[in-house]
């Protein structure tokens, strides 16, 4: 069945050029861009996007480094949408991340891990809603 994610591209994924390159993966591996957007998170959208970790030491950096410069936010779908999603785009650490993933490609740490993909498709519908309404 055809289903919505939720992925953005983070700061410095943007800063470093990746928007095209990343993009493509989705595409090749037959996902479709349904909207995108390409803007800076406010603090309270931050905020709201990461208060299940509002607990941890590194929040605050979190939230600083979110929107420290444009993000891309992207709507994709198709089948099984979030779970391929999450899968090419690899673990939340790029040093464990797989070659051939977007983080294992791309990153080299957790604080900067260069794109955020929805772990759920209860969350997918948050974010978008987030994001997109
Ligand atoms: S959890 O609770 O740590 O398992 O959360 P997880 O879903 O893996 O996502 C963690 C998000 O916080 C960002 N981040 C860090 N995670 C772990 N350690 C450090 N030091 C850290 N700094 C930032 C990490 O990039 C994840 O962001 P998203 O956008 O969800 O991928």
């Amino acid at each position: 069945m055809s289903e919505k994610a939720f992925v953005m591209i983070k700061p410095d994924g943007v800063r470093r050029g990746l928007i095209g390159k990343i993009v493509c993966r989705f595409e090749e591996k037959g996902l479709a861009l349904v909207r995108a957007e390409l803007r800076v998170v406010s603090h309270e959208t931050a905020e709201a996007h990461y208060g299940h970790l509002k607990d941890k030491p590194f929040f605050g950096e979190l939230v600083d480094y979110i929107t420290s410069g444009p993000v891309f936010a992207m709507i994709v779908e198709g089948k099984g949408a979030v779970k391929n999603s999450r899968s090419l785009i690899g673990p939340t650490n790029p040093a464990e991340a797989p070659p051939g993933t977007i983080r294992g490609d791309y990153g080299l740490t957790v604080e900067e891990n260069v794109i955020h993909g929805s772990d759920s498709p209860d969350n997918a519908a948050m974010e978008i809603d987030r994001f997109f309404k």
